[in-house]
Parts: structure tokens; C-alpha cells; sequence
């Protein structure tokens, strides 16, 4: 089996880069495929540039089972118009997947992130609809799905991750039908009447089925991805488990073009004949975090003082809120925000005894939804602060970058109140690892009812954040909660990440899908 370390990376600049066929053949038992390769580019202080492990709870939970069972990871390393030869890092072995940078435009700022997150994502931002997005979709599952066949080992598992890559199942179903196939989707399955919008949706489902096990973050998005399955499909349903016919050409598109099988098809109301059939289970997983790693940063006497250190430099205030997300449209921060200023105009809060963190990390720059926003929040912050700021403290302290997971749990410490107010997320890692950080059994949740994470942490102050009065309610309760009353809920909150990490997650998963 050939490999290479990343010192040997060999980079080239040509557009041929999309062709992206390998080298050599190798042959894994266990294969990730998600659209991030596990390694981010750093710059070294010499000027060169090197690979640094994502610090993401995924790559934490899968790295020890790659290790222990043979593993690669396909995915791609980020940059466009580059070819990487695949090469080994931190233990694991990447097979770096090429964009040419129209397939960067068309397939993850376009159809990934300019139609499918905003659809996913109950169409909070209005999704665009292009067919050359499609296209280019379509073209990259299927160079993902090549590099997975290439890699995986006779009777493999093969994972694929997320709503990047929702062809993928099926694509390698037809060129390794012996491979074992998981998929799970980070993000919300949105409600049928929201996914019929979609041109391409019974390519979308059929590209699922092709798993064996499909994931998903809650209950209500396997059922809705369940009804969308027996509205579309008309496929018998039984307890979770998908009675796909065998006879279907999955991948065949209509004599008239665009999405095959248009319209509904009718029902199926019993079992399929015997050997018609096979099954794809569909169920939630909810993920969770590396709470372990959490926790022992939250202990690190490093970390405790660096979080003193930033209460003193925000000025010892009474009660700091706290908001970390991705600069993203579902995340609810202008919602946030309106709730905040509302209470210093009210007079319901005072700049001096209270402030307001929001970091908000970079993100999908390239996409103008996303520029708008930054722009809108930014304006926000401007405007409330320049109301509101004091010579000696700030309203609001806005931070547009991205921090590593030691001044994050730092963050998670110095915080009174940590603020999720999403219009709709898949989970919300944050939420667990604020309550993972908080040891001492102090501070308050307050958690959007839209978010994944909802489902496990009842005890937090849950909101609509919609409703602004609502969010402005429990901000004050929560900057005032009896102390006990915190720590009763933190205790519950604490039982429920302790016992559910990611790597457990990753097990159940696992486990499930060889069962299949
Ligand atoms: C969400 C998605 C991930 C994605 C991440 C960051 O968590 O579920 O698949 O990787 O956002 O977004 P980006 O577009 O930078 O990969």
C-alpha cells in the first residue's frame, strides 16, 4: 500500500486538477468522505506551509477508529485549482480531493451553500436555483465517490458526510457494490413541503438511499426525510427502515432531462416481494462533542486565569452574555442583538454591569448572503455601541475571527451566559461545550428551541428567538437566576453531555450500521 507523508505533497496549479485521478490503488477498511479533508493549511513562522489536525469534534471522534482500524479520509484541502497526491498526517491518511475554482463558485458557494443550506435551513435566506449548480454538484459527487471506490477495501465501510455530498451513497453503491455505506447530515432535513421546492429532489433522495444508514441530527428530520421518501418515492416505510426497489436505475436522469421520476409516485402499502428490495435505515444520531477535552481545558490552570484575565479587560462586569457562532444567517445574532439593545434602551441592563461577547468566526465569504450580513451586524454593533459605550466599557465587543479551542473554553469560563439564539441548526456544538466547560455548575444556557441540541438539553432556558420579548425575558432571568436554581439545571445539563460525547456518537453509529 503506497503512502506518503505530507512532506512529499506534491502541489500543481493545473486545471487538469479536476480530473483528479489517483495514483495508486490502496485499499482501506474504513473511509471517510466528507467535503473537508480532516487537515487545515497553516502558514509556519518560516514561511513555508504545513497541515495542523481540524480541531472539529468529527475529526477528534474518528481519528482513534481510523487509527485502530485502517482508515483513510477523503475530502477536499480548500484551496482551488491545486491536485494533491495523497499523504499522511497526524496518523491519518488524506486523499485530497481537487476543486478547479469554477467548481468552488458553482458547487460549494452555489449549490451547497447558496441552495441547499438556505433550503435546509427553512429557507431563512432565499435559496437559488440554478441548473449549472446542479451540474457541477453532480460532477463533484461523482469525483468524490470515484476517490472513495479507489480507496475503500473489498467489503469496506465507507461514511460519508453531509449535505455536500448527498449523491455520493449512491454513486458508490454502483461502483462498489460490496462496500458497507453510511451517510450521516450535520445540518436539518427541512420539512417536505420545503423540499419539494427543490428541482433536483428525487436525485437527492435516491443519492441518499444508496446508504445503508442515513443519519440525522433529530427525530423530525428522518421523518421528514422519511415522508419526502414515501410522498416522492412512494416507497414502503416500516420502523425506520426504506424498502428502495432493486430495480430502479438510480442514477438514470429523465428522457426529458433534469430530474428523474418527476411528480409524486403512488404509494406502496405492503412489503415488496422478497428479493425485490433492499433496505436503508433511516434514524437520528445526535452528535455531541470531545466533552473529555473539553473538560480538561475547563481544568487547565492556563486556561482559568486567561478567563479572569478577560473579565478584568472587559472591566469586571456583573454578568457577561456570551454568543460564538460562524458569521451565518441561521444563527439568529442580529435576533441577539435586537433583544440586547432593547434591554440597554429599556434600562433593563447597564453597560458596566453587563456585555455582550460576540465572536463571530469567518465564513462563507465568497457568498453574498454572507457578505450582507456581515455588513448588516456590523452596522448593529456600530450603532449600539456607539449609543451605549462608556469611556471604561463597551455594549458590545465584536470579534471577527476564529480562535482555537483553548481561548474558546477561556471564553466559555469568563461567560455568565451563554446565548444560542438560532432560527434553525442541525445541533449546536457550542451549547454542549459551554455546559461541558462550566465544572463549577454555574452559568446559564439560554438555547433556541430550533436547534439539534434542544432535543438533549431541556434544562436550559429554552426560547423562541423569534419571539424578541421572549429572548429579552430570559436574558434578565438568566443575568438574575437564583444561583441554586442554576446549578440544578447545569448539574442536569452537565449529565446529559458527560454521557452522550462524540465519540459515543461515532460508536452507536458505527455499530448500527454494521448491523445492517
Ligand atoms: C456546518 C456544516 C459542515 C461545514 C461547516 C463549516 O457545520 O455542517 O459541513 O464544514 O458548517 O462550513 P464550511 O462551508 O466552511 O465547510
Amino acid at each position: 500500500m503506497g503512502r506518503r507523508t505530507a512532506d512529499d505533497a506534491e502541489s500543481s496549479t493545473s486545471t487538469e486538477a479536476a480530473s483528479g485521478s489517483w495514483e495508486y490503488q490502496t485499499g482501506y477498511d474504513f473511509v471517510v468522505v466528507a467535503n473537508r479533508l480532516a487537515v487545515n493549511r497553516v502558514a509556519n513562522p518560516d514561511g513555508s506551509t504545513g497541515w495542523q489536525r481540524s480541531p472539529g469534534g468529527l475529526v477528534t471522534a474518528l481519528a482513534p477508529i481510523m487509527a485502530s482500524s485502517e482508515g483513510a479520509w477523503v475530502g477536499w484541502h480548500g484551496a482551488a485549482d491545486e491536485t494533491l497526491q495523497p499523504f499522511d498526517h497526524s496518523g491519518l491518511h488524506l486523499h485530497p480531493v481537487p476543486l478547479s475554482e469554477q467548481e468552488v463558485e458553482d458547487y460549494y458557494e452555489g449549490f451547497a451553500n447558496g441552495t441547499l443550506w438556505p433550503l435546509y435551513h427553512d429557507v431563512i435566506a432565499r435559496p437559488h436555483f440554478h441548473r449549472h449548480w446542479f451540474e457541477a454538484y453532480r460532477r463533484v459527487n461523482r469525483r468524490f465517490a470515484e476517490a472513495a471506490a479507489k480507496v475503500a477495501s473489498q467489503g469496506a465501510t465507507v461514511w460519508v458526510q453531509d449535505y455536500q455530498l448527498q449523491l455520493v451513497p449512491q454513486m458508490l453503491r454502483e461502483l462498489r457494490p460490496d462496500v458497507r455505506i453510511g451517510f450521516f447530515n450535520h445540518i436539518p432535513f427541512p420539512p417536505p413541503g420545503l423540499f419539494a421546492q427543490l428541482p433536483w429532489r428525487h436525485s437527492v433522495l435516491r443519492g441518499l438511499l444508496g446508504a445503508d444508514l442515513i443519519g440525522f441530527q433529530r427525530d423530525s428530520d428522518a421523518r421528514n426525510f422519511q415522508r419526502a421518501v414515501r410522498d416522492r418515492l412512494g416507497y414502503y416505510i416500516k420502523s425506520d427502515q426504506i424498502y428502495v426497489p432493486l430495480e430502479e436505475n438510480h442514477e438514470a436522469g429523465s428522457p426529458l432531462g433534469g430530474d428523474p421520476g418527476r411528480g409524486t409516485a403512488p404509494r406502496q402499502l405492503s412489503v415488496p416481494v422478497e428479493g425485490s428490495y433492499r433496505v436503508a435505515e433511516a434514524k437520528a444520531f445526535p452528535i455531541s462533542i470531545d466533552t473529555d477535552r473539553i473538560v480538561e481545558l475547563a481544568n487547565d490552570p492556563k486556561i482559568i486565569a486567561r478567563a479572569a484575565q478577560i473579565r478584568a479587560e472587559l472591566g469586571n462586569p456583573k454578568t457577561i452574555f456570551l454568543g460564538v457562532d460562524r458569521l451565518d444567517y441561521t444563527k439568529g445574532i442580529r435576533h441577539r442583538m435586537k433583544a440586547y439593545e432593547e434591554l440597554l434602551q429599556d434600562g433593563a441592563l447597564r453597560v458596566g454591569d453587563a456585555c455582550l461577547v460576540q465572536i463571530a468566526s469567518p465564513s462563507r465569504e465568497g457568498v453574498a448572503s454572507y457578505q450582507e450580513l456581515r455588513d448588516e451586524i456590523e452596522l448593529t454593533v456600530g450603532r449600539i455601541n456607539g449609543e451605549f459605550d462608556t469611556m471604561g466599557h463597551t455594549a458590545i465587543r465584536y470579534l471577527h475571527h476564529s480562535y482555537p479551542v483553548e481561548e474558546m473554553v477561556a471564553l466559555y469560563l469568563a461567560a455568565d451566559v451563554m446565548l444560542v439564539t438560532a432560527l434553525r441548526d442541525g445541533m449546536n456544538l457550542v451549547a454542549k461545550e459551554y455546559v461541558a466547560a462550566r465544572k463549577s455548575g454555574d452559568g446559564v444556557l439560554v438555547l433556541s428551541e430550533f436547534t439539534g441540541a434542544a432535543d438533549q438539553l431541556r434544562q436550559a432556558l429554552l426560547i423562541n428567538p423569534h419571539d424578541i420579548d421572549e429572548l429579552k425575558a430570559s436574558m434578565v432571568t438568566a443575568a438574575k437566576i437564583d444561583p441554586e436554581e442554576a446549578r440544578k439545571r447545569m448539574r442536569s445539563l452537565r449529565r446529559q453531555v458527560v454521557s452522550h460525547n462524540v465519540q459515543r456518537w461515532a460508536e452507536e453509529f458505527l455499530q448500527r450500521l454494521r448491523e445492517q
